[in-house]
């Protein structure tokens, strides 16, 4: 009879498959347009018909998505869950839908080649490309709420009316303190030229673009207008810069910093806290931190140690910490100019 340890050991195991099997088989009905079909009831044979599909293997799909609690079943005809309109109808759920669309496109193939790679040591560099920073976009509107309110816990950021955004993506952060504050301006720095773009046109969007500018380029070679800023955010990207540049980084954006000015970073963050470990937090960034660690071009999250050394030694004084998500897992760092 197997021991109790085994059938734990054995549970396990298929607690690691079943995300795998789940991944795939979710795949099939966002992908190919099934749950969309479903929005109206169908038996197997009536989606068959409306979507091309084998009616054989759709009746099997349909089976198993029932079984995984996404669709509800009446007689013979499928719907989507609760869940599955969450996924297709609201904001929430294009943030988990597009967090799901990473796993599958980003993490999946390139930590499948995990094996391979930590032998051969050959790194593959990160596409990048725009579909690949606009899912990651999306991705992130699912802790943006949290990150904004968290970043006004920040010291000296409410009163902040000069602002420098480093590796602004969207100018997602750019717009609420703008909108926030009437007499704010900023200006935002981004590599990535359509990104650049983008942002623009959400600042246009939300009405504050006479306040604001974008610029697109390298922060670490760009020439910038000559303004001390309050505040110096770099949010979602430490992990762009190596680890040996982060110091001369720090000390690049010193210089861009009026006396008393915060520079605030945002980033997932491994930690041993209690909290992240239980949420799975732990487990999630720890994972991240390889996917990220795996790229040429990429470095790994910062550890809060390090980081605080790091702004120590670039010159930084007063440094502290405000959580995003409890636990900690991704927080604001943050460090002021001495005056
Ligand atoms: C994950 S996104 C985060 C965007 C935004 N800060 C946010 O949190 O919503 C990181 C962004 O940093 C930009 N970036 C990376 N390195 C940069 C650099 N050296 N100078 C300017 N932008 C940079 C990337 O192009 C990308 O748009």
């Amino acid at each position: 009879m197997a021991s109790l340890r085994e059938l734990r050991h054995g549970a396990t195991v298929a607690g690691m498959v079943r995300p795998a099997v789940r991944l795939a088989l979710l795949r099939g009905g966002l992908e190919n347009g099934t749950f969309e079909a479903l929005r109206e009831p169908r038996t197997a044979a009536e989606l068959a018909e409306a979507t091309g599909a084998d009616r054989l293997l759709i009746a099997s799909w349909l089976r198993a998505a029932h079984a995984m609690g996404w669709l509800v079943r009446r007689g013979n005809a499928y719907g989507p869950s609760g869940f599955v309109r969450w996924l297709l109808d609201t904001d929430a759920g294009d943030a988990g839908r597009a967090m799901l669309e990473e796993a599958i496109h980003a993490y999946g193939p390139v930590l499948g080649r995990y094996p391979e790679l930590v032998v051969s040591g050959d790194r593959p560099v990160w596409s990048g490309d725009s579909e690949a920073a606009t899912r990651v976009a999306r991705g992130s509107r699912v802790i943006e709420g949290r990150a904004l309110r968290a970043l006004r816990r920040v010291p000296g950021v409410r009163a902040a009316r000069r602002i420098l955004d480093i590796g602004c993506g969207d100018a997602v952060y750019l717009v609420d303190l703008l909108r926030r504050h009437r007499d704010a301006i900023g200006d935002g720095v981004e590599l990535d030229a359509a990104v650049a773009e983008r942002a623009r046109a959400h600042l246009v969007e939300m009405g504050v673009h006479r306040r604001a500018e974008v610029h697109v380029g390298d922060f670490t070679r760009l020439e910038l207008p000559h303004v001390a800023y309050d505040l110096v955010l770099l949010n979602n990207n430490i992990y762009y810069f190596a680890e040996d540049d982060r110091e001369p980084l720090f000390r690049r954006i010193l210089e861009h910093l009026a006396p008393d000015g915060v520079l605030a970073i945002q980033s997932p963050m491994v930690t041993d806290d209690p909290i992240s470990r239980w949420s799975g937090a732990t487990a999630a960034t720890a994972g991240f931190d390889a996917f990220l660690r795996i790229h040429e071009d990429l470095a790994g999250l910062p550890e809060p140690d390090g980081l605080q050394a790091q702004l120590r030694g670039a010159g930084f004084g007063g440094i502290g910490m405000v959580p995003v998500v409890p636990g900690g897992s991704v927080r604001y760092v943050w460090a002021k100019k001495p005056n």
